[in-house]
């Protein structure tokens, strides 16, 4: 039977083994994944360990993300330029290969939702600075050529973030992210505002252009108030469990052979239990 799991400290918040469990029911596979929480001084040896352990890979949340990179024998571009894995396996030599796949999954996610979203090449503005709003920046400017505006509360962090990926990035202070939105094409909240027991992100998108799309990658709650407001005046809109249902999709592959889909009935699955905890 093979093994895989989510190693974070805490982990029981984790949803990766509801979408993970699902699949493998689904395809029938004779197959586990289980949670792990590994406290920070144990990660380097955990990751070390991870074949003995009898695991085939691993999914890796907060905070052992940049540990997960370091302790990995290959890492892939993506993994490397966001600076953190999210996602392990050995490869048949016991080697331990790590990738990032939260662009994949946010991209793949903006493609299904809305394709034409980078039609005419406007600015994109992206909130947020931290390890989620780095993996968007990294897909965003590998898929396209569009011109990225930044704010994040603190704009240190955020020119640190620009300076990290190139010219492609422009940052505005916080206070102007309002008059910033426009002629934007798209926008995405990256910040952890908006999340159930958070205050909602404080924006007013009176100057974003209504055909423009907003995107959110929190998912809990699956509506935020940024994509209430954003629906409300008729944009279009992009939630969050859509990257996180595909953001699963490599790692899956990986460790039991099997591509799975991303499909309404996974997604119904994962909101209800989203709902129900
Ligand atoms: N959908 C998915 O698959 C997916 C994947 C990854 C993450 N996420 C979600 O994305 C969110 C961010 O995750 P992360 O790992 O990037 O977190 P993080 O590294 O802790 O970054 C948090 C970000 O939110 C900003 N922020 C927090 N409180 C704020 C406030 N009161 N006012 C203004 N800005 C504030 C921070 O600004 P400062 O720099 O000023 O502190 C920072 O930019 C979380 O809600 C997470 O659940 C979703």
């Amino acid at each position: 039977m093979k093994r895989a799991c989510v190693i974070g400290w805490p982990v029981a918040h984790s949803r990766s083994p509801v979408i993970h469990r699902y699949w493998l029911k689904f395809y029938g596979l004779d197959g586990a994944y289980e949670l792990e929480a590994v406290p920070p001084e144990e990660a380097g040896s955990f990751f070390k360990n991870l074949g003995k352990r009898g695991y085939a890979g691993a999914n890796v949340t907060l905070p052992h993300k940049e540990t997960a990179l370091s302790a990995a024998t290959h890492a892939d571009q993506a993994a490397k330029a966001i600076g953190a894995a999210n996602t392990l396996w050995l490869d048949d030599s016991g080697l331990l290969h790590a990738t990032n796949t939260d662009a994949y999954g946010f991209m793949t996610h903006l493609a299904e939702v809305a394709p034409d979203w980078n039609k005419a090449g406007r600015p994109v503005m992206v909130l947020g600075a931290g390890g989620a709003a780095r993996a968007i920046l990294h897909g965003l400017i590998q898929a396209a050529g569009a011109k990225i505006t930044l704010a994040n509360r603190t704009t240190t962090r955020a020119s640190a973030l620009a300076q990290s990926f190139g010219p492609r990035i422009s940052v505005v202070a916080w206070e102007e992210r309002n008059g910033a939105l426009a002629g934007c094409g798209l926008v995405v909240n990256a910040t952890s505002l908006g999340m159930t027991g958070r205050p909602p992100l404080s924006i007013d998108l009176s100057a974003l252009p209504l055909d423009a799309t907003v995107a959110d990658i929190v998912y809990s709650p699956l509506e935020t108030p940024l994509l209430a407001a954003a629906k409300a005046r008729r944009n279009r809109v992009v939630d969050g469990l859509g990257m996180l249902l595909h953001q699963a999709v490599p790692g899956f592959e990986r460790w039991f052979g099997v591509r799975p889909a991303v499909t309404p009935e996974l997604r119904a699955h994962v909101a209800a239990h989203l709902e129900a905890s």
